[in-house]
């Protein structure tokens, strides 16, 4: 479900932040919602400027934006994203990495392939999504007829599905894929990677928001980590930077990640790990 709270001016700053970061020549995943929308504008003002960029759209939302922006399209038929900008609507740290809950703008099934092919992802989102551990809200796009089967399976499971309604159209929202959404609540969420497996295996479940252990892999591969403490104004990093990393695959060489860990007025303290060197 979308959260509301967290100013547009964070978001601003954020999409434009993550924006600055595109280079020329790259393919770029466009996320959906309100803060990757701001993304998407900044990089329509670059292209103006004359940096050669493509972008693959997460939903109708941000072709149409695209599109307005100037900002030229592909596909995956024809490219692979170097780097993907996309929004949250949770955000929470672990060990294992980064939990993300998306799928508030209903975008979720196309986010996650589009974000999952991306070689680098970058997480914008304003301070209201960072959290310890994932509330229990998550969103399941269901194939229509399916929708009874998969609720009773959710309640299996221990959730509690109620469909979501248009907010300006008569009946449920109806996803950019023709399906419907189920938002899920938990008491909690333990245990993310589980519930993620369980909601997958769903016969008629299209896609869930459960982004889980997002720059795992990489952390996996690094050694040498070396942990510092800096303070960083909101406007100069405001991006939960999930993974930065040079090469492709197997070839990663350098990782930064990063993330807030305590925010003062409009200054982030930023906890930035830096590693160098592949576990062989
Ligand atoms: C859409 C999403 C969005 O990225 C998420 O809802 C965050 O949106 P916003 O930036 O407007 O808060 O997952 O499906």
């Amino acid at each position: 479900m979308k959260r509301s709270g967290g100013s547009d001016e964070a978001k601003r700053r954020a999409g434009e932040a993550a924006a600055d970061r595109v280079t020329d020549g790259q393919v770029v995943g466009l996320g959906t919602g309100g803060t990757a929308a701001h993304a998407i504008r900044a990089l329509g003002r670059a292209v103006d400027a004359g940096l050669d960029v493509r972008g693959i759209p997460t939903s109708v939302a941000s072709r149409e934006l695209a599109r307005e922006a100037g900002v030229p399209l592909t596909t995956l038929a024809d490219a692979r994203p170097d780097i993907a900008i996309d929004g949250a609507d949770e955000i929470a740290t672990s060990d294992a990495g980064f939990d993300l809950v998306k799928g508030g703008g209903a975008a979720h099934a196309r986010e996650k392939y589009v974000d999952s092919a991306a070689d680098e992802l970058l997480v914008v989102a304003d301070p209201t999504k960072l959290a310890e551990t994932l509330a229990g809200q998550v969103p399941v796009e269901v194939l229509p007829d399916a929708r009874p089967v998969v609720a009773d399976a959710v309640r299996g499971r221990g959730g509690e599905p109620t469909l979501r309604a248009a907010e300006r159209k008569d009946g449920p929202v109806v996803t950019d894929n023709g399906n419907l959404v189920l938002d899920c609540a938990f008491e909690g969420i333990d245990d993310p990677a589980g519930l993620a497996a369980d909601l997958s295996a769903i016969p008629g479940v299209v896609e869930h928001g459960l982004f889980v252990g997002v720059g795992k892999r990489q952390r996996r591969k690094i050694r040498g980590s070396t942990p510092e403490l800096q303070v960083a104004r909101l406007d100069r990093l405001p991006v939960v930077r999930v993974g930065a990393a040079r090469g492709v695959g197997e070839d990663l060489v350098d990782l930064v990640v990063q993330r807030v860990v305590e925010v003062r007025g409009d200054v982030h303290v930023i906890e930035r790990f830096l590693h160098s060197g592949l576990d062989d």
